[in-house]
Parts: C-alpha cells; sequence; structure tokens
C-alpha cells in the first residue's frame, strides 16, 4: 500500500482519512469533452483533495492510497486489505469516519462488503463520479465535498455503509447502479434513498432495516481468502450447464443464477445445478429483474436452492462469499440470506 499524506490537522474539526481506489473519479483524458473512453484510477488522491480546498473548512483530512483501478478490476484482496484498513483506523479515537473513493461500476458491491464487516459504527461513505475529473462539469468534486461533509457529521452514525452520488445518500444494503452514463446513475429499487445532502448539510429520511456493521456476525480480519463465489444468467435457450460444471470442477463452492423473472432458471441449466448441489455446491436464486424479491418454490426449497430475497446478483454474492466464510450448511446459509 502507498501510505498517508496529507495531514491538515485542527483539533476543533472531525478527523476523516480517505482511502481512495481510483474509478472515474480519479480518470482523466485530454479532451474536456469527453465522458466515455477515459481511463479511470489515474489522478491520486492527493491531488483529488487539493481540487476541492473548500474541504479543508469541513474535516481534518489523511489519505492513503489503497489502490488505483477501474472498479471492473476489484479483487478479493482488495476487498479484505480495504475492510481490514478500515477496521483498524475505526479503532483509533484519533479516526472519527472513513470515506472510500471508488469507481461506480462495482461500488455497490464494495459497499456492502464493508456494510457487512466493517466493525464500528462510525461514519463510512463511498463516493465516486461519473464524469472523469478532465470533463466539463465533472460530478466528482462536489461528490466528494458531500461524503466528507457526510463523514465529518455525528449524525452518520450507526447507519452502516453509506454510499453518495448526485446529492443523494443511499444505504449499502439496498443501492444499485441504475444508469451506465448518467451522473444520477444510483438508485435503491427496492427502498427509498435514505437521504440528500445540500451543499454539504445531510437531511435523513430512513435507516437500513437489515443487520449491519456492529449487528454482523460477519468478520474478515482474521481471513487471507474468500470461499470462491460465482454469477450465471438464464436466458432463452440458456446453455450455463456447462459454465456451472467448468466452474465447480474449478474450485467454485457457490453459484448465484440471475434468473428470469422471480428467479426462474432454464431446465437444462437447473437439473445441471441439481446435480452440483449434491456434490455440495450451494446455489442461490436471484433475478437479472433490478426490482423486487426472489423467493424460492416450496420444491426448490427442499432440493435446497436457496432465496436471494431482494438482493441483486451481485449483492447475493457478497453474501453468499461471507456466509461460505463461516458454514457450508445449506440450511445455515438460507437463514443468512432471511436476515441479511
Ligand atoms: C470504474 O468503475 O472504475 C469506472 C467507471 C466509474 O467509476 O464510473
Amino acid at each position: 500500500m502507498q501510505d498517508s499524506h496529507n495531514t491538515r490537522h485542527n483539533i476543533a474539526k472531525p478527523n476523516i482519512v480517505i482511502l481512495a481506489t481510483g474509478g472515474t473519479i480519479a480518470g482523466a483524458v485530454d479532451s474536456s469533452l469527453q465522458t466515455t473512453g477515459y481511463q479511470a484510477g489515474v489522478l491520486s488522491i492527493e491531488s483529488l483533495l487539493q481540487s476541492v480546498p473548500e474541504l479543508a473548512n469541513v474535516a481534518n483530512l489523511e489519505s492513503e492510497q489503497i489502490a488505483n483501478i477501474d472498479s471492473a478490476d476489484m479483487s478479493d484482496e482488495i476487498w479484505l486489505r480495504l475492510a481490514k484498513r478500515v477496521n483498524a483506523l475505526l479503532k483509533s479515537s484519533q479516526v472519527d469516519g472513513v470515506v472510500i473513493t471508488h469507481g461506480t461500476d462495482t461500488m455497490e458491491e464494495s459497499a456492502f462488503f464493508l456494510h457487512l464487516v466493517a466493525k464500528s459504527d462510525k461514519p463510512i461513505v463511498f463516493v465516486g463520479a461519473m464524469r472523469p475529473s478532465t470533463a466539463l462539469s465533472a460530478d466528482g468534486p462536489k461528490n466528494l465535498y458531500n461524503a466528507i461533509s457526510l463523514a465529518a457529521n455525528p449524525e452518520s452514525k450507526g447507519k452502516g455503509v453509506m454510499v453518495v452520488m448526485n446529492d443523494r445518500i443511499q444505504s449499502a444494503r439496498y443501492v444499485s447502479k441504475t444508469h451506465t452514463l448518467n451522473v444520477n446513475a444510483f438508485a435503491s429499487p427496492n427502498a427509498s434513498d435514505m437521504g440528500y445532502i445540500l451543499d454539504g448539510k445531510a437531511f435523513f429520511y430512513t435507516t437500513p432495516a437489515k443487520p449491519h456493521t456492529l449487528q454482523s456476525e460477519f468478520d474478515v480480519d482474521k481471513l487471507d481468502s474468500l470461499p470462491k463465489v460465482d454469477i450465471l444468467y438464464s436466458y432463452a435457450n440458456d446453455n450455463s450447464q456447462v459454465a456451472a460444471q467448468a466452474l465447480f470442477n474449478h474450485g467454485t463452492k457457490g453459484l448465484v443464477i440471475a434468473g428470469s423473472g422471480a428467479g426462474s432458471i432454464h431446465k437444462n441449466h437447473k437439473d445441471m445445478l441439481k446435480k452440483l448441489m449434491q456434490n455440495g455446491l450451494v446455489v442461490v436464486q436471484s433475478s437479472r429483474v433490478n426490482n423486487g424479491l426472489v423467493i424460492a418454490n416450496e420444491e426448490d426449497s427442499k432440493l435446497g436452492f436457496i432465496s436471494s430475497y431482494d438482493l441483486n446478483p451481485q449483492k447475493a454474492r457478497v453474501l453468499l462469499m461471507l456466509a461460505l466464510s463461516k458454514t457450508d450448511n445449506n440450511e445455515r446459509i438460507a437463514k443468512i440470506f432471511e436476515s441479511y
């Protein structure tokens, strides 16, 4: 890890640490008119902070570059490093909150992971941008200002991990990327926003209902790796039974199926899953529809298919990895999905 640089200490203000991982917020290209075709994860966190001098009035800031990647390349290794660093920082009485800068593409996965494994009630806020730092009307600086203001706000304590983008505050439990390009790219399809942030001042509406952070049973501080879980789609003329078998042979312990509608799986694909489940594969049924619930029918539940409820496939995958880090008992994992 490249370590710590910026220290602007002042006793009266909260102490916030920014952990940078890359993304479009740190992206650049040589034309201010270009909002595609840029390189994500180029600028250092120091230069991002320097572009928002107003932050000096909000908090005492320290920053660390955990990674500088396009979030499509996010890995278990970075997740574990990030989680351990967040936990170590928030144990200190010198740190009041953490902000994580992140690419928007997999932000909902990383944020949900932290929501389940961070062991603190201090504020943890994820932020990114849809336009690179070089673009006309880049959204990164204002998003960053909002995120640091939110982390510095004592009212943010105990609310789990939050994502702030385009002035909207959303819970890591429910938030999802719902637009490929627009600055208003994040929504919580099965819940409302948690709140709104107006020029750094937060207005909260709700808190997440499910267990998180200090109430969560998951602890990765002593883990060096996570169980391998993959996602497969179901679709017309689905041929994924071949992929399911190959993944299982390659060490996959769990599969999340992005089923059609309320979680339906093509019969060819499903027959293979049933066979692999008898050999120990754990299968969670989710949906490729980004809204609503998936509840396995009685017959499928008896066979061992686990319901994802309102977790989309990429979030169900995060929970299944953590569940498998504790147990391979199917019933116990099904209960975990009911609870979280
Ligand atoms: C990324 O996810 O790293 C690239 C896209 C973005 O941040 O908006």
